[in-house]
């Protein structure tokens, strides 16, 4: 079926099934690969988007629930001044090991930092603590949105 859906601001019309997850339309549909898989069920973070500014699981998200919301991705966040100064501390505090996991981590921060544009430790281990990064990278993570809220 012909579904049109707003990702980064431009319309997009997709004929798949409405049970298909956004993440594949990303990835296989539009070639957005900036979004990772990781294990398909809600439990790593890896492919956080922003849905209407709330970061969700895009592997879990039927493209036919989103309706008119406005999509997000990796690939849009430098257009946000918190997108940009969150890729500049990333940047500035050498925070990526093996990446992986990277692109998650930043929406969620930069849904974190939308809402609450100085967070505490405590709220940023909440906003990030379903994110998981096999890497250990977590204390540069909080270091960086502390650098990028300030
Ligand atoms: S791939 Fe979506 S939460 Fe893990
Ligand atoms: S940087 Fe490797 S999984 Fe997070």
């Amino acid at each position: 079926m012909a579904i049109t859906l707003t990702i980064n601001g431009t319309a997009h019309s997709v004929d798949v099934d409405g049970d298909t997850p956004l993440l594949w339309v990303l990835r296989d549909v539009l070639g957005l690969t900036g979004t990772k898989f990781g294990c398909g069920a809600a439990l790593c973070g890896a492919c956080t988007v922003h849905v209407d500014g709330v970061a969700t699981r895009s592997c879990v998200t039927p493209v036919e629930s989103l309706g008119t919301a406005k999509v997000t991705t990796i690939e849009a966040l430098s257009e946000t001044s918190q997108g940009k100064a969150l890729q500049k501390a990333w940047l500035d505090l050498e925070v990526v090991q093996c990446g992986y996991c990277q692109s998650g981590q930043l929406m969620a921060a930069a849904a974190l930092l939308a809402e609450t544009p100085k967070p505490d430790d405590a709220a940023i281990d909440a906003a990030m603590s379903s994110n998981v990064c096999r890497c250990g990278t977590y204390q540069r993570i909080r270091a960086a949105i502390h650098q990028a809220a300030a």
